[in-house]
């Protein structure tokens, strides 16, 4: 859900002399004359933008080929585009490119659809729903750790990415559709999820994109992992309607008893369908990510792990988590939010304005698309001295953390829908890995950051359980 859907654009208009009402044109960084700064986007679009967005009191202007966007890294520049000026910006054309794979599910939509997407989606992942998705992580976790047990015990380390793809596969598919996913299953719909993403983002920075409607290999490709997503959730719904609803109800089965608020009548199944694969799709790799660059953290940092440790013993004295002992998990929270702070998934968030806008003197013209540096604002001065640090007691004390400057489910009327929903898998899948296992290295090759959909590790992360 982050910039890197977003970055084709239509070319915008943009000013060279100061304009009406005093406000000034946003000044440009320059680049190669013909380039401008396509190397050094596409080389790390996270590490790019940040920069560019600390400069002008937190706005600037770059091009890549012909397209010009605007950057930002400033809390307060992102807190009017997102919350008190929001009535300027929408999400960007590209989001809605993304209906080519999720349908016109609350990801994709915008306006009147929108807004009724998100007030039936928005109390299913909120509060009693989520009592329920503790014993369902916890039951799926186990599953995959006794694959874990055997590695212990023959000394064979895992691989933290790998792994925490499987953990998040398995709690979502459970919560949403109450089914186990084998392995290869796992892999064949994480694989055609990324595929057809990757496509997108591919289609969205090329300077000459050919249509995907033109039915070359990658095409053919993005139109084959679609299908794989396709029937996957429809084989669901079809064997529901066919055999009626699990004895424990899930989110498909809520949804698909749901009744639309105007018209009274359940739901039409493509809407069922379009939400399932919007929420199946943005809850599993933004999970698995931050919980891999986590469990990354902690083998890299022993005393941290230390209280990790000492806290799942004192809390749960070593049975399984419950949904009344998350808000005791204090610690681990803190790590989640570092984690987060540090590795943000959605490292850009694209906005396009639809209203000309004037922020702090600087005039935004109307169909400029910004980009939102929340990597860039995660590491703003306000952290302190030590931003690059990985220190989770930074967030011990609620009053001290700088609210307007962490943002990694986004802030305003799109803020993450999932967000109470991720955190409780993440914390229940750390709390019982943390109980388990001590993590240690396998290797101490440096581990960088990627940016692709999401912010993702560099290569795989071998660890030993201990
Ligand atoms: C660590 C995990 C996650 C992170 C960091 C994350 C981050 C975000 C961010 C930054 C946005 C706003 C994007 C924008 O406005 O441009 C967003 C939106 C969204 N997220 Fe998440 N997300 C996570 C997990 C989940 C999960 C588990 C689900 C579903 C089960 C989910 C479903 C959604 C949906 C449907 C939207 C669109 C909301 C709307 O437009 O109203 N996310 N997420």
């Amino acid at each position: 859900m982050s910039e890197a859907l977003c970055q084709s654009l239509p070319d915008v208009e943009m000013p060279s002399t100061p304009i009406a009402h005093g406000a000034q044109p946003i000044p440009t960084t320059d680049g190669h004359w013909l380039l401008g700064s396509a190397n050094e986007f596409a080389h790390a679009a996270h590490l790019f933008v940040a920069e560019q967005g600390k400069r002008n009191q937190g706005l600037t202007q770059f091009r890549v080929l012909h397209r010009r966007f605007l950057a930002t890294a400033s809390p307060d520049v992102a807190h009017q585009i997102l919350v008190t000026h929001r009535e300027h910006y929408e999400r960007s054309a590209h989001y809605k490119r993304l209906a080519l794979v999720i349908g016109n599910g609350l990801a994709a939509s915008e306006g009147a659809t929108w807004r009724k997407r998100r007030a039936l989606i928005n109390p299913l992942l909120r509060g009693e729903h989520l009592k329920q998705l503790v014993p369902t992580v916890c039951d799926s976790v186990c599953e995959v750790l006794k694959e874990w047990d055997g590695k212990r015990a023959s000394g064979t380390p895992v691989g933290l990415v790998r792994e925490t793809q499987r953990l998040s596969m398995g709690a979502i598919s459970r919560m949403l559709l109450s089914t186990d996913i084998d392995q290869d299953t796992a892999y064949r719909l994480g694989t055609a999820m990324r595929g057809a993403m990757q496509r997108l983002r591919e289609y969205n920075t090329s300077p000459f994109p050919v249509p995907l409607s033109c039915p070359i290999h990658r095409n053919r490709k993005f139109n084959r992992d679609r299908e794989t997503l396709d029937r996957f959730i429809d084989f669901h719904i079809k064997s529901r309607l066919a055999n009626g609803q699990p004895g424990q109800p899930d989110f498909l089965s809520v949804l698909m008893s749901a009744k639309d608020p105007d018209s009274g009548q359940p739901l039409p199944l493509q809407t069922v369908m379009d939400e399932t694969k919007t929420l199946f799709m943005a809850g599993f790799e933004t999970t698995a990510n931050v919980m891999a660059w986590a469990l990354y953290l902690l083998a890299s940092h022993p005393a941290c792990a230390a209280r990790w440790h000492e806290e799942v013993d004192r809390v749960l004295q070593g049975r399984l988590p419950q949904w009344d002992d998350l808000p005791r998990l204090a610690y681990i929270t803190q790590i989640i939010q570092e984690t987060m702070r540090l590795y943000p998934p959605a490292y850009n968030i694209a906005r396009q304005c639809v209203r000309e806008d004037v922020i702090n003197g600087y005039r935004v013209p109307k169909s400029a698309t910004i980009l939102i540096s929340v990597y860039g604002i995660h590491r703003d001065p306000v952290w302190g001295p030590d931003p690059e640090e990985f220190r989770p007691e930074r967030f011990a004390q609620k009053a001290a953390v700088p609210r307007a400057a962490f943002m990694p489910f986004a802030t305003g009327k799109h803020v993450c829908v999932g967000n109470d929903f991720s955190m409780t898998e993440m914390i229940a899948t750390l709390a019982i890995i943390g109980q388990r296992y001590r993590l240690q290295r396998a290797d101490d090759e440096p581990v960088v950051a990627k940016a692709q959909l999401g912010l993702v590790p560099s290569r795989e992360i071998p660890v030993h359980l201990g």
